[in-house]
């Protein structure tokens, strides 16, 4: 299949791009200053042109762009507003434009994570980007035209074996206590989303 990985050069997309080709899927890589091609999810213009470089895609999965921390008593619904943008416009935008693009019965995996539903100090608007991808998705799976097929992956903290200093992530210091899933689990989780038949399906990866 042909699957273009958004966020395919990040701590998740590292490990399972690998994984993808190794079962013979034709992986193309997208983020804004890495990887095969340059999309910014915070730029509709740049979607629209990833979809006209790379047509009729049987599979997008997007691994990309974090909700920020937030400070909850000096929120503003402006900071909010904010930081839907990347991880939750942009992953809309991702399906939205695809769509109208990507080759009949095609997937659309996106990323959201466990503050949807636990809540945690300094992620309120993590977990509001992550409840309303689930929402997004359920609406999308009954929408979607041409068989097309929505899932969502909402990981809890991923136990990332490469070191700090290799580009690995220290994530896990903001979340003390926080039980990680490891990453091989959590590969096997999108690798399913494209390769299985199910569509409306939120995968709590933790
Ligand atoms: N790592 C975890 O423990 C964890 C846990 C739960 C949920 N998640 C979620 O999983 C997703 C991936 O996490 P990660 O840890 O793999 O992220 P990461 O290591 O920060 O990598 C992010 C990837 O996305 C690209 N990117 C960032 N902003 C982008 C944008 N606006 N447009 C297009 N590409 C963009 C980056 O490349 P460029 O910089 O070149 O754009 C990079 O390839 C995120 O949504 C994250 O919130 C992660």
């Amino acid at each position: 299949m042909k699957v273009i990985v958004v966020g395919g050069t990040g701590t998740i997309g590292r490990r399972l791009v690998p994984a993808l080709r190794s079962r013979g899927h034709d992986v193309v890589t997208a983020a804004r200053t890495s990887g095969d091609i340059h999309v910014d999810l915070t730029a509709p213009a740049t979607i629209e042109a990833m979809y006209r470089q790379v047509t009729a895609a049987d599979s997008v999965i997007s691994v990309a762009a974090h909700g920020a921390l937030d400070e909850f008593t000096t929120l503003t619904s402006d900071r909010l507003h904010e930081n839907l943008r990347a991880k939750f416009y942009g992953q809309v935008a991702l399906v939205l434009t695809g769509q109208h693009h990507c080759a009949d019965g095609a997937s659309f995996t996106l990323t959201s994570g466990i503050f949807a539903d636990h809540p945690w100090p300094h992620v309120t608007g993590g977990g509001v980007i992550s409840g309303a991808l689930h929402s997004f998705a359920l609406s999308a799976a009954i929408e979607l035209p041409r068989r097309m097929r929505i899932t969502v992956v909402s990981p809890t903290l991923v136990d990332d074996p490469t070191p700090v200093e290799d580009g690995g992530t220290d994530l896990g210091r903001h979340f003390p206590g926080l039980r990680p899933i490891p990453m091989p689990d959590l590969v096997d989780h999108y690798l399913r989303c494209v390769e299985d038949n199910t569509t409306g399906t939120i995968i709590r990866a933790y």
